[in-house]
């Protein structure tokens, strides 16, 4: 590529596929998943909805959704010598690293060699689905020195994950807390990861491998890793009163310094995701005190809106996401995982897509380096 001008960093405005899955508007806080604004998906329909609806393209009728939902209640068991290769890792390891070793190894107990065969693709969408809360809540009991459970078939994909983790039921309040967070973080358009996602699937690499792709893209700080550095940001501020100090102080020893669950490459406005979560939040401490968390986040909010608000940086998904996690007892490394556990299904619906009529991801670059340049053997190196 020789027009330097047509090189765009981090690709931004350059349309990477055509798609029907999602639309966001970053200046309207507008979100749809195929059309329905997630705010309405998130109070009134199901993560196991969403999904069907994300990757088929509409909303299921009554005997698709059964059909759907038994399908993935027959996939969340996962075969006893992957719950040994999870009890092997290490129990410092960081979840999303597991998460993402399984997902690959996921493809090699339930295999799907060809990615033309549509009982096997649809097969391996519902057990990647299915199986990826029990993989994650398999590595959080095992580091915590507990027994792996086995998946409740009586309960709901949100229910069922709480239940992995914890080994009792969640309230109905908590469930619908999780499930809604769940169908928050499904799908968001042309990510890092979802693009990840499509590159690897362009390929016609195994579902398996697909989506272990958009784990390792998911986990960089920049991406889905936000929402624990946010809440970890939170702690060291201690206190709503010191928001302000901690800020100057950070800008002070570097002026470019990025706060935590702010700031996004579409949304100039509020994310509306972030307002939905703040909406849950505000319900969830109404009977019990505020955690400082939540009181510290709330400050940040109002402090940053006055620093970089005219500069369209406001806060994303990831800013409230971790209080309210952290407010019903999962771990903050557990964070990353549980947007993978949801965003699987906007990914599977991207591979889905992308299979149609694909193409393999082969872009351009802008050469900066040398032309023919000699071979000096070893020994006549300085
Ligand atoms: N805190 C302070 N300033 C920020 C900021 C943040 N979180 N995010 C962006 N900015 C500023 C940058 O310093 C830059 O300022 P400049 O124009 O004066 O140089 C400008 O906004 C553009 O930032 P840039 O990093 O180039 O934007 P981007 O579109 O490449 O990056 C993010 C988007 C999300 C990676 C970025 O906003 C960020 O790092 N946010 C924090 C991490 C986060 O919350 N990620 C989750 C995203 S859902």
């Amino acid at each position: 590529m020789s027009n330097e001008a047509e090189y765009k960093p981090g690709l931004e405005d350059v349309p990477a596929a055509k798609s029907a899955v999602s639309f966001l508007d970053g200046k309207k806080a507008v979100l749809e998943y195929r059309g329905i604004p997630v705010e309405v998906l998130a109070k009134e329909s199901s993560f196991e909805e969403v999904s069907w609806l994300l990757i088929k393209g509409s909303l299921p009728s009554q005997k698709e959704l059964a059909d759907f939902d038994h399908g993935l209640r027959q996939r969340r068991a996962i075969h006893y010598r992957l719950k040994d290769l999870i009890k092997c890792m290490p129990a410092d390891g960081h979840p999303m690293d597991a998460l993402h070793a399984s997902v690959a190894a996921l493809g090699m107990f339930y295999p799907c060699p060809t990615v033309s065969d549509p009982a096997k693709h649809w097969d391996a969408t519902m057990r990647l689905i299915a199986a990826m809360p029990t993989v994650v809540a398999a590595f959080v009991r095992t580091r915590r020195g507990e027994e792996i459970l086995d998946p409740r078939d009586d309960l709901d994909h949100a229910g069922n994950f709480y239940y992995l983790l914890f080994g009792k039921e969640p309230t109905p309040a908590v469930r619908k807390v999780l499930d809604a967070c769940l169908i928050l973080h499904a799908e968001h358009t042309m990510n890092a990861s979802t693009f990840t996602a499509r590159v690897t699937g362009s390929t016609l690499a195994t579902p398996y491998q697909t989506i272990a792709s958009a784990i390792g893209s998911l986990s960089g700080p920049l991406h889905g890793g936000a929402n624990e550095e946010a809440l970890r940001q939170f702690e060291e501020i201690g206190d709503p009163a010191k928001v302000k100090s901690w800020l100057d102080s950070k800008l002070a020893t570097n002026p470019k310094y990025k706060v935590m669950g702010i700031g996004h490459r579409v949304y100039k406005v509020k994310d509306a995701r972030a307002t939905v979560l703040q909406e849950i939040a505000e319900h969830m401490f109404t009977e019990s005190s505020r955690p400082k968390s939540y009181e510290t986040a709330l400050e940040l909010e109002r402090v940053c809106a006055g620093i970089y608000g005219p500069k369209g940086i406001y806060p994303n998904v990831d800013f409230y996401s971790g209080v309210v996690y952290s407010a019903i007892g999962i771990p903050t490394d557990v964070f990353t995982p549980i947007f993978a556990i949801a965003r699987v299904a906007g990914w599977l619906a991207h591979w889905h897509e992308q299979l149609v009529g694909n193409r393999i991801f082969r872009p351009e670059q802008v050469f900066t380096g040398q032309n023919d340049q000699k071979y000096v053997p070893l020994e006549r190196r300085p």
